[in-house]
């Protein structure tokens, strides 16, 4: 379990690395990335050594007998989370965004609307117009440092032509985990304007030591008619190339309702994903434990590092490791800030406006990296920052 060995991807295909130049225009082997949400860690033994399984047997052929990995599944979230359910309310998507997008498809036509609470994963908000759906964004209050949503608020813009309701939870950005009563609150407000519950959970596990992720299915049972957790190991265990998914659906009409969905794209699941899900669920409680760790401790350490620089602090935050950093009193532009960040200190960051209006003056930034490079961008950012000190 070595975090601290810098890993350098370039040349290899990776997002984190290769696309830090095409994507947010921060070229050069010295640049760091913090943008998209993968790790700078290998992944754990027990996920490499599943695939050298595979590798030694050779086989690279369609994959089959998903039951093993939905049994697999379903221990993790009884032992981890609380959280029972037969294997047979799991099933496999293409990536969460990929499942997200089946849900919307099933419960929605062209023109209903999907309410989000914003600032919000950008990629769900391109999403919904992109399959020609009205995008309903409900602002979050900021209380005491933290997000907060506002059900009453959102009751008075609802139209009635809303079908799907989505919650991230943890939420992304700001690290939010939801309290029993907020849980419930939000499945109550669907039951009220009988909307589908979309649960993304894919953070889950990435909770820092003592802190406590509810599943929403746990905290609100009597909405499981309406609900779809969307959840992965691959955030967790950084396993995301290999784009698996899972849809947990308690109900059985709403999960043969997904299934429909589902059959109209066919498909097998991917190989290298399926096994490494298996393993990660199966074998992995230990070396996350020790991630969950060392990235809480990145943060205390990222936290005061950022709160240090005039006008700038971070949003504190009990899981994910996407911190959320208002730069708003610094009185900087937006594009003033990129051209520090991104051009003089040479870090790719994922600009505040792309998770919603309320985005504006903050920036997200993944600590999910070496402790050597956390403080090279740490110190970066000070040169870059000098003149406010
Ligand atoms: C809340 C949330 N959902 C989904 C995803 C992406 O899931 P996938 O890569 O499996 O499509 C992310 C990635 O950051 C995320 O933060």
């Amino acid at each position: 379990m070595d975090f601290d060995t810098p890993v350098s991807g370039f040349g290899r295909h990776t997002q984190r690395w290769d696309d830090m130049d095409p994507l947010r225009g921060v070229a050069g082997t010295d640049a760091l990335p913090m943008f998209v949400a993968d790790m700078e860690f290998r992944a754990a033994p027990c996920i490499l050594d599943a695939l050298r399984n595979e590798i030694e047997f050779g086989y690279m052929g369609y994959f089959g007998n998903p039951a093993p990995v939905a049994e697999a599944v379903s221990h993790w979230m009884e032992t981890r989370h609380g959280w029972s359910f037969s294997p047979d309310c799991v099933q496999f998507t293409h990536g969460v965004v990929q499942g997200f997008a089946r849900v919307i498809e099933m419960a929605t036509e062209p023109g209903d609307g999907v309410i989000l609470f914003t600032p919000v994963y950008h990629s769900f908000r391109k999403k919904i117009p992109a399959k020609g759906r009205t995008l309903v964004e409900s602002p979050m209050v900021l209380r005491d440092g933290r997000y907060e949503m506002d059900l009453e608020g959102l009751a008075e813009v609802l139209t009635g032509r809303e079908k799907v309701l989505t919650l991230i939870s943890p939420h992304n950005p700001g690290g939010r985990i939801w309290s029993a009563d907020e849980l419930r609150a939000v499945a109550d407000f669907c039951v009220a304007h009988d909307l589908i519950l979309i649960s993304d959970e894919i953070h889950m596990d990435l909770t820092f030591p003592g802190a406590k992720h509810i599943p929403t299915s746990v905290a609100a049972p009597h909405v499981k008619d309406r609900l779809i957790t969307i959840t992965a190991a691959s955030k967790a265990f950084n396993i995301a190339g290999g784009e698996t998914g899972l849809a947990i659906i308690e109900d059985a009409a709403l999960l043969e309702r997904f299934k429909a969905a589902q059959k109209a794209y066919g498909g097998t699941p991917n190989r290298f994903g399926m096994i490494m899900t298996k393993a990660a669920f199966t074998d992995g409680a230990d070396w996350l434990d020790a991630a969950q760790a060392y990235i809480a401790e990145n943060f205390r350490i990222w936290r005061e590092r950022m709160n240090a620089l005039p006008g700038v602090s971070v949003m504190d935050m009990q899981a994910t490791y996407l911190t959320w950093v208002d730069f708003s009193g610094t009185g900087m532009s937006h594009d003033e800030l990129l051209r520090r960040i991104q051009q003089d200190a040479k870090i790719a960051v994922s600009p505040g406006p792309d998770f919603g209006p309320d985005g504006e003056g903050y920036q997200r930034f993944n600590i999910a990296m070496s402790r050597g490079n956390l403080t090279r961008a740490a110190d970066r950012l000070d040169a870059a920052f000098a003149d406010l000190q």
